[in-house]
């Protein structure tokens, strides 16, 4: 795993990350599925503010929601990626790798 350059090592402990995250709905089924997030990557640094600003239906809310295991992949549904929190699989809500 490569960490950000000038990372200082309690940053790193700190760190929430989230790679490749993939969520559709709608069958698995290429024609019918329709791909809410698709492919997206992050990271909220200790003690920094993020923003997320997105139009109206990018996928904002969902994206949130998969960060705080509030979603997770269910019939009819798909969801891939990594989340971590220090390195580590974060599993506190969703329980994803
Ligand atoms: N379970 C679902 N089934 C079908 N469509 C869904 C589902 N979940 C999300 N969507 C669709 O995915 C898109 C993203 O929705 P989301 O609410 O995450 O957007 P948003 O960026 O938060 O929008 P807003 O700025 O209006 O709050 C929308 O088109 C929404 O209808
Ligand atoms: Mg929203």
């Amino acid at each position: 795993m490569s960490w950000p350059v000038g990372v200082s090592e309690d940053e790193r402990r700190h760190l929430f990350e989230w790679r490749d995250l993939t969520y559709s709905v709608g069958g698995k089924k290429k024609s019918t599925a329709k791909a809410v997030i698709a492919g997206t990557s992050g990271r909220a640094r200790p003690g920094r503010l993020l923003g997320i600003l997105g139009p109206s239906g990018s996928g904002k809310t969902t994206m949130l929601n998969i960060l705080a295991g509030r979603i997770d992949s269910s019939r009819g549904t798909a969801l891939s990626g990594a989340v971590t929190f220090g390195g580590e699989a974060w599993s506190q809500g969703g329980g994803m790798a």
